[in-house]
């Protein structure tokens, strides 16, 4: 498997172009499955993830031309049980089933794959569609799907916050007999520009954003095109890089308004930032500031970005406390951050960083994304050559990760 060889001891500046969002792009792409036309998404990132969903919707038999503008047409599929192997690459392949069904009420999916974060369950997918009319039984982790007819609008109250099962429950309630009400819905810059999509094709979604979602089904949606938002996570790990390296970084195309919560913190560790209609500058004079965050569902701090503040910690002055609400086992990179010489303690769901005032190299380990992310920006600050392990984990999420970091100043070789 690659690796990356990362000299330290480097300072980022420059310019960075942000990719467009892998959790907008991913769904976006199944709910293709909703329109028999054809539609036409531009800024779809270049990630091992949308390789592995366009191929499960090459499996099912849709038509992709995937050139710098993606065209997708769903007429064609004639299949309903996707690959294990490919389905269990990735979190997203979940939401295969709600199209599915939709538009051809019946499907077999094996349970998703994904990072391994936690237990990561998908019962509040499947208990909303029984909720919305279909008939689910699952065997040996294996999803059974069918329903007669055509979904029906029910009000439904999620139990807990979920990216996921809004997605779901939006993708079942677009073609439904009648309107579905969701309530304590999830109110990321995903769902919204899901919703947006979907409206350019005939839709009637509205209140994506707010915890209240009302979604009038229809009986058929046309084709269209559409821009994938800006990634906000890619953005704020950039945005990090240059807190945690002492530089100065402006990021372009990006969405300001999509990570407040992360500037309000890294205002609060010592930078200084300025905004503008698509692009955020970060500049970092100073040792940091620790910070204490908690994650929360947006517009509270993303889970995604955890790790990397944790990073940030390491080096900062201070001592900082982070806490994951979201997901129960997100902290498998404290070990390889301890092995670079940070200070770090576990306490159940908070790991509290005792800040040092420079990493040492060592050879790390990626077990999941944004774990990765911080590695590779880890093994710029610290000092010596770091050994960066299973990157594979990396390019799932982001694109052209150290040729972007390269041209800010990073010293970065895969062998
Ligand atoms: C999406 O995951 C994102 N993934 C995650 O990003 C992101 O961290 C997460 O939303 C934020 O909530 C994609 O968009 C592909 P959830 P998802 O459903 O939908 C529990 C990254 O790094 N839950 O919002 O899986 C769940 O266990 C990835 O890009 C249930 O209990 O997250 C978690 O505790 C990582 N039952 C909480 O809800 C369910 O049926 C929030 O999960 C579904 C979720």
């Amino acid at each position: 498997m690659d690796k990356f060889f990362i000299i330290g001891n480097k300072n980022l500046n420059g310019k960075v172009f942000i990719s467009g969002s892998k959790n907008a792009a991913l769904p976006i792409l199944f709910m293709s499955i909703l329109t028999k036309e054809t539609i036409k998404i531009k800024n779809v990132p270049n990630l091992t993830d949308i390789n592995i969903a366009l191929k499960l919707l090459k499996y099912l038999g849709a038509t992709i031309k995937n050139e710098k503008i993606l065209f997708i047409n769903s007429d064609s599929i004639n299949n309903f049980s996707p690959p294990l192997y490919l389905i269990k690459k990735i979190r997203a392949s979940i939401w295969l089933l709600a199209p599915l069904l939709a538009r051809f009420g019946k499907a077999k999916i094996f349970f998703p794959g994904g990072c391994k974060i936690g237990k990561r369950p998908i019962d509040l997918h499947i208990n909303n569609l029984i909720k919305l009319g279909a008939k689910i039984h699952v065997k040996n982790n294996c999803i059974n799907a069918s329903i007669k007819g055509r979904f029906k609008g029910k009000y439904i109250l999620m139990k807990k916050i979920s990216v996921g099962a809004t997605i779901t429950i939006i993708a079942a309630a677009t073609l439904a007999e009648g309107t579905t009400i969701i309530e304590n819905a999830a109110k990321e810059p995903e769902i919204v520009d899901i919703a947006n999509f979907l409206n350019k094709l005939g839709a009637k979604i509205i209140g994506a954003g707010s915890n209240k979602i009302f979604i009038k089904g229809v009986l058929k949606l046309r084709g269209g095109r559409h821009r994938i938002i800006p990634d906000r996570i890619e953005t704020g790990t950039f945005l990090v890089a240059a807190a945690a390296s002492k530089g100065n970084i402006t990021c372009y195309n990006t969405e300001p308004k999509h990570l407040q919560s992360v500037l309000i913190k890294l205002i609060e560790a010592g930078a200084k930032i300025r905004t503008g209609k698509d692009w955020i500058q970060l500049d970092m004079k100073k040792r940091p500031n620790s910070v204490n965050l908690c994650t929360a569902p947006y517009p509270g701090f993303p889970t995604d970005m955890q790790a990397q503040f944790a990073l940030l910690n390491t080096i900062s002055k201070g001592i900082g406390s982070i806490t994951d609400n979201i997901f129960e086992n997100r902290f498998h990179y404290v070990s390889e951050l301890i092995n670079m010489g940070a200070k770090i303690k576990i306490q159940k769901n908070t790991i509290m960083c005792y800040g040092i005032p420079i990493l040492s190299s060592a050879n790390v380990v990626c077990m999941d994304l944004r774990a990765s992310a911080t590695l590779v920006l880890a093994g710029c600050i610290s000092t010596g050559t770091t050994i960066v392990n299973n990157i594979q984990h990396l390019i799932r999420g982001y694109e052209s990760f150290h040729i972007k970091l390269n041209r800010l100043g990073a010293d970065i070789k895969i062998i």
